[in-house]
């Protein structure tokens, strides 16, 4: 059976901030197939990052697809504006807002991917009233906020379960792991399901990014290797 073609996303919060359209250059040379831009705002997670001018200021170097990690509060009032900025896909937190369903929509309008994530410690099954509306679910593999952690093993068990899901239901959704993704945990992600993988200390921090991301697209792992 053919493999299924695994999209790597390198993340743009290991690059140096001082040189970001460098990092693209990076991607795009390493043959990266999206850019994972992480948004933080220093209440939904312990860390602040950028916001849409940073990625309106990317927009012209690249014409990869953007992916938008929001990683904030109150996300229902930036959607637009990040899409404005040039997001092609923005994925908001589960736990962030209430009505989930209603802002899920709005991207949609807005003409962007959909993307839903959760944190570690909610369950994949809360995900279930929304599954039929979003183009890509995120599984966070870390508790968000930082780069470098590692990977919480658990967390891909939720991978197995929502790709159990999509096959049951026939839902199209991409599934997208992010934290603690390097050379060995991609084999254990992707063998759990996972479609996307982001990683950003592993790539940034590679002596050679490119033949790094060749590596993250790696074959899944056989059963009795996970
Ligand atoms: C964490 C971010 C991740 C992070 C991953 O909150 O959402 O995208 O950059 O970094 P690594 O790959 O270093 O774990
Ligand atoms: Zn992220």
């Amino acid at each position: 059976m053919a493999h299924k073609q695994i999209l790597v996303a390198p993340s743009l919060l290991s690059a140096d901030f001082s040189h970001m359209a460098e990092g693209i250059r990076l991607i795009e040379k390493g043959g990266g197939d999206w850019v994972h831009l992480d948004v933080m705002d220093g209440s939904f997670v312990p860390n602040i990052t950028f916001g849409p001018p940073m990625v309106a200021a990317l927009r012209p170097h690249t014409r990869l697809f953007f992916d938008a990690h929001l990683m904030i509060a109150h996300p229902e009032r930036y959607v637009e504006k990040f899409v404005e900025a040039g997001a092609d896909g923005v994925t908001i937190h589960f736990e962030s807002i209430v009505h989930v369903h209603r802002t899920l929509g709005e991207i949609r309008r807005l003409g962007a991917k959909v993307g839903v994530s959760i944190v570690p410690s909610t369950p994949a099954e809360t995900l279930s009233e929304v599954l039929c509306d979003v183009d890509l679910v995120l599984v966070m593999t870390v508790n968000p906020g930082f780069g470098g952690q590692e990977l919480i093993p658990r967390t891909l068990e939720k991978v197995r379960v929502l790709d159990a899901l999509r096959h049951e239901h026939q839902y199209r959704y991409l599934i997208q792991v992010d934290g603690g993704i390097n050379r060995d945990t991609c084999r254990q992600a992707v063998g759990a399901g996972a479609d996307v993988l982001v990683a950003g200390s592993a790539v940034f921090r590679a002596e050679n990014p490119q033949a790094e991301i060749d590596r993250l697209r790696c074959r899944p792992a056989r059963a009795g290797e996970l």
